[in-house]
């Protein structure tokens, strides 16, 4: 594990009543595939993440996640949508939701740079395998 300045742990504030600048925090993260909070809305939480390559299909039996690309373009392959299977493609500026229970795959062919919406605890992989993709949850930056 790399050793930064990154707060592990909520501030006081939890991200309200400020200007959160997403590039800059993104800048500070070590790495890809780490999300970190910056900010509470009741129960949800905004993440940043930088992304490059294959990430591991995964669902969340739970929830529902969103995923809004501030840079680069996200491919998303789906197993098992409403809408059947196969991929979307979300470029700077898109977004898209996810739905509870349907399996999902992010990749990015070069980096992508976004932000994820979801309720705090969710864990990154899903009911995906635990290994180095895994990320502790409530690291705040
Ligand atoms: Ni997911």
């Amino acid at each position: 594990m790399s050793h930064s300045s990154n707060s592990p742990t909520a501030p006081a504030s939890r991200g309200q009543c400020q200007s959160i600048d997403l590039t800059g925090k993104i800048a500070q993260i070590d790495g890809h595939w780490q999300p970190r909070v910056v900010a509470e809305m009741n129960d949800y939480q905004f993440k940043v993440v930088k992304v490059e390559g294959d990430f591991q299909w995964h669902r969340h039996a739970d929830t529902d996640e969103t995923f809004v690309v501030l840079e680069g373009e996200l491919q998303i392959d789906f197993r098992g949508a409403p809408s059947g299977d196969g991929t979307i493609v979300l470029r700077a500026g898109q977004m898209a939701v996810v739905p509870k229970g349907v399996e999902h795959k992010p990749r990015a062919n070069v980096e992508v740079k976004m932000l994820l919406i979801e309720p705090r605890g969710v864990v990154n992989t899903g009911d995906g395998p635990t290994d180095e993709r895994t990320v502790q949850n409530d690291q705040w930056i």
